[in-house]
């Protein structure tokens, strides 16, 4: 089966497929293989190319296109708003071995949507209209969108889900917040109910989900038909098998402290250059800690935030986690970013 057909299947399927988020600076192929290991999710979406009148494809992301060795489909995402440009780009990205072109509607960045991108252009619903048209037009592979709710205010989907609807895409993926909200809560879970009713295609959630429990109840409750998780599977990897274990209504398993430690171990294997100094590895280790400390305990993070070295991380590390306890590592009411 190749890519194309992968990812129809999964459009088709009657279990719903997950998705892992595309993440600015996570989600390269290397994070990829590591979620993987711990079964992985059904589809990867590529961090976003940049597109704009004289850009070219970002060298790293190609790489995480040819490098994918999960075996699973990739969607290579893009971000902009000159239609010459989107449709150039559409047109190489479809050449690679890829599922599917998609169109990013959510960047809160205030760079990006100052710029009318991203996020920002869920203010100007008609430019929307101009840009799915002559993507579809362009792209012969599947096309999708991943959009937020609105721009300011929720109400702003009503306006909006006609125009995803007029432009036969393939999947649209709902971050249910506005652009406002950043990382706010709430999620607004019915909106997806909302689109999933609407639209003709497949409808995929996307928001807040940190365990098996929380995911059924958002595709209950959303009708979607697939899950994409970005920030609950830095913190747990083990999240998107959980999940297959509650749809098979099988008991979910979790991870002891000393496979938190492995898993920790792996990904600073996987972010590893071999020239960069340790302290710089460190910094970069931090970031993920930032979402996976809180699942463990509020002075592990405080700890790990100040460690400069590779052996003071994970002495920290094992100070807390060298343990056989099973660990949910849920904590979802602090969560970073939020
Ligand atoms: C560090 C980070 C980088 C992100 N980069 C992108 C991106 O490149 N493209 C995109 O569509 N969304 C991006 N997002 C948004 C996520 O894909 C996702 O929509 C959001 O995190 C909500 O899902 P979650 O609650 O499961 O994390 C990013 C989010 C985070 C936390």
């Amino acid at each position: 089966m190749n890519q194309h057909e992968h990812f129809d299947a999964l459009l088709r399927s009657e279990s719903p497929f997950l998705a892992l988020a595309p993440m600015q600076d996570v989600t390269d192929a290397a994070f990829w293989k590591l979620m993987h290991r711990y079964g992985g999710a059904d589809v990867y979406w590529t961090e976003y190319f940049r597109v704009h009148a004289v850009s070219r494809p970002e060298k790293w992301i190609l790489e995480s296109i040819e490098q994918n060795s999960t075996g699973r489909p990739v969607i290579a995402q893009m971000i902009g708003n000159d239609i010459p440009s989107l449709v150039r780009t559409a047109k190489e990205l479809q050449q690679l071995p890829v599922a599917a072109i998609d169109l990013n509607l959510g960047c809160p960045a205030p760079i990006v949507y100052k710029k009318c991108a991203g996020g920002g252009l869920l203010r100007e619903p008609q430019r929307i209209d101009s840009i799915l048209g002559a993507l579809r037009d362009a792209v012969s592979l599947k096309f999708t969108v991943k959009t937020r709710v609105g721009f300011a205010s929720p109400a702003e989907f009503d306006a909006l889900l006609p125009i995803f609807a007029k432009h036969s895409i393939d999947l649209l993926t709902v971050h249910a917040r506005t652009v406002s909200q950043m990382y706010r809560l709430p999620v607004h879970y019915d909106l997806i109910r909302q689109a999933a009713e609407t639209m003709k295609c497949p409808v995929c959630a996307n928001g807040h989900v940190y365990s098996a429990d929380q995911a059924l109840d958002v595709l209950a409750q959303t009708k979607a038909r697939g899950l994409m998780i970005g920030r609950g599977v830095i913190r747990s990897p083990w999240l998107f098998n959980q999940i297959r274990q509650r749809l098979r209504g099988e008991a979910v398993t979790f991870p002891t402290g000393r496979e938190v430690i492995a898993y920790i171990e792996a990904l600073w294997e996987s972010q590893a250059t071999f020239d960069a100094p340790e302290k710089i590895q460190c910094e970069r280790m931090k970031k993920f800690m930032n979402y996976l400390g809180e699942g463990v305990a509020a002075p592990f993070l405080h700890q790990i935030r100040r460690s400069q070295s590779r052996a003071e991380f994970f002495q920290i590390c094992r100070a807390f986690l060298d343990h056989d306890q099973p660990m949910k590592l849920e904590s979802p009411a602090n969560t970073p970013g939020e």
